[in-house]
């Protein structure tokens, strides 16, 4: 594939609602040593290895997504450091910062981010997200199904020393981490972390159901203006979050609000999962096949072709809901597919 943009300069990414998209999320595996209740059932059923992409089509994808003015790239999973080539994808796009990316950031469950902080920094990864729901070992357990809470204590202990700028993002759950999250949230301000707090989302089938830890952030966000001073800021990250600043810890707190605040006007990215089916929305159905298109004999024009299907057919907005009990999914696959 060529890569220095042709004859002609390449056209940007832009949608039928006339939004630029400048914002790839690029799933590398949908497999994880965790399995968060929320996200996804014990007894998972991942993606058959023969067809996600190499490490090759993932870079010649990831090239193509910044020929086509894609400036922000954030590596995802499932867990995108199980794989064990990652660290190559993500030191080959490194090179890229500076020369068409201007920043290339990964989110983590943190289990293993011990083992590859100082590779990440010296890759030209500058921010981490860490998701960690809950400070406390039982419960970390009983959410995830796995004791690994230390481990990931190390690891964002890990990327701090590395130099890492870290975001805790933290899913508010009923009756599970609910009282918890003030604790968390000043633990991570005391540190020197950003936080962000998200609803749950109806993706993918899960064993029980949802809407019993369906926490709306609205509610959250109210009794944490009884306790601190919140002052909202106009600040945005390139995603969802709305953030505001807290007087009392000094730091800054997101929260992404599908649910109870939809955030689809200012959307700027696309997924593509691990096999190469680019997402147009997290809550859609609407996908091109990228892998059809880099596997043919003219993966320029073919992978093109895709990237123009993808922005005529971007919904104007999500279409979750999360208010009827043994409802089914929004969509049928789960977030460890899409990536976070
Ligand atoms: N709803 C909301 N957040 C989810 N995550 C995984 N599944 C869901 C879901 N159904 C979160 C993870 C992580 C981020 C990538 O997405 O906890 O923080
Ligand atoms: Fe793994 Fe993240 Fe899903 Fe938990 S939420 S099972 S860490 S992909």
């Amino acid at each position: 594939m060529r890569h220095d943009g042709g004859m002609s300069s390449p056209r940007p990414l832009v949608d039928s609602f006339n939004r630029r998209i400048t914002y790839l999320r690029l799933s590398v595996t949908d497999r994880c040593d965790l399995r968060c209740s929320y996200c996804m059932p014990e007894r998972m059923e991942f993606l058959p290895r023969k067809d996600v992409l190499s490490l090759e089509e993932l870079h010649e994808l990831a090239l193509g997504f910044i020929e086509r003015g894609v400036s922000k790239i954030r590596i995802t999973g499932g867990e995108p450091l199980v794989r064990r080539d990652v660290l190559e994808l993500i030191r080959a796009l490194g090179r890229k910062v500076g020369d068409g990316l201007e920043e290339l950031t990964l989110t983590t469950n943190g289990t293993q981010l011990a083992q590859h902080a100082d590779d990440l920094a010296a890759a030209g990864v500058r921010r981490v997200n860490v998701s960690l729901d809950t400070l406390d070992p039982a419960l970390f357990e009983r959410i995830s199904r796995r004791d690994r809470l230390a481990d990931v204590l190390e690891g964002v202990a890990a990327a701090r020393a590395a130099g890492l700028g870290v975001k805790i993002n933290t899913v508010a759950l009923k009756g599970l981490n609910e009282a918890e999250l003030p604790e968390i949230v000043a633990w991570a301000h005391g540190r020197g972390y950003d936080a962000t707090l998200i609803e749950v989302m109806p993706l993918g089938e899960v064993e029980g159901d949802r809407v019993d830890h369906y926490l709306p952030l609205s509610e959250v966000r109210d009794r944490l203006e009884r306790r601190w001073t919140l002052t909202s800021t106009a600040d945005r990250t390139g995603g969802p979050a709305r953030y505001v600043d807290i007087a009392e810890t000094g730091g800054r707190l997101g929260f992404i609000t599908p649910l109870t605040n939809n955030f689809c006007d200012g959307c700027n990215r696309v997924r593509v999962t691990a096999t190469g089916q680019l997402y147009a929305c997290l809550g859609g159905a609407e996908m091109v096949d990228l892998r059809a298109a880099l596997r043919s004999d003219d993966p320029d024009a073919r992978l093109a072709a895709a990237l123009d299907t993808a922005m005529r057919i971007k919904p104007e907005r999500h279409h979750f809901q999360i208010d009827r009990r043994g409802a089914d999914p929004a969509q049928p696959r789960h977030m460890s597919v899409t990536g976070g």
